[in-house]
């Protein structure tokens, strides 16, 4: 059975590809760190070829562990969207200086 590694896998994109992974008969290790206190993942931790691991990718011993095993790698974590927005607002544009009608 063929083993997908999803890292960042609780995330948006994860919480329906980890699902449909495992319907197409993939076991699915799933790393991620679960920055938001995600539970997206929930209803897979039943299934029999699911396994997580709650960790940091950027830690190289985390990530060799996690990638031993696995015949495909679908890389998603990230700090993305709306998340990033309220973590890094950008900074207040400048006024527009509208060219004057005369
Ligand atoms: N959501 C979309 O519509 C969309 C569209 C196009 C591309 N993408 C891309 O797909 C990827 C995933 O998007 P998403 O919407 O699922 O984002 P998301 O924020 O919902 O999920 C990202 C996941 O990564 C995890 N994560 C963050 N940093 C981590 C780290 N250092 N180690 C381990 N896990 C970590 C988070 O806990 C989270 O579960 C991003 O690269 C995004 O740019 C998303």
């Amino acid at each position: 059975m063929p083993e997908a590694l999803v890292i960042g896998g609780a995330g948006y994109i994860g919480s329906v590809l980890v699902p449909a992974l495992l319907e197409r008969g993939y076991r699915v290790n799933v790393l991620d760190n679960f920055l938001f206190h995600q539970t997206s993942l929930m209803e897979c931790c039943a299934h029999e070829n699911f396994s997580v691991v709650r960790g940091d990718y950027r830690d190289a011993d985390t990530l060799r562990k996690a990638m031993r095993t696995a015949d495909c790698i679908i890389p998603l974590a990230a700090i993305v969207g709306a998340r990033l927005a309220r973590r890094m607002p950008a900074p207040p544009s400048p006024p527009i200086s509208m060219p004057s009608a005369r």
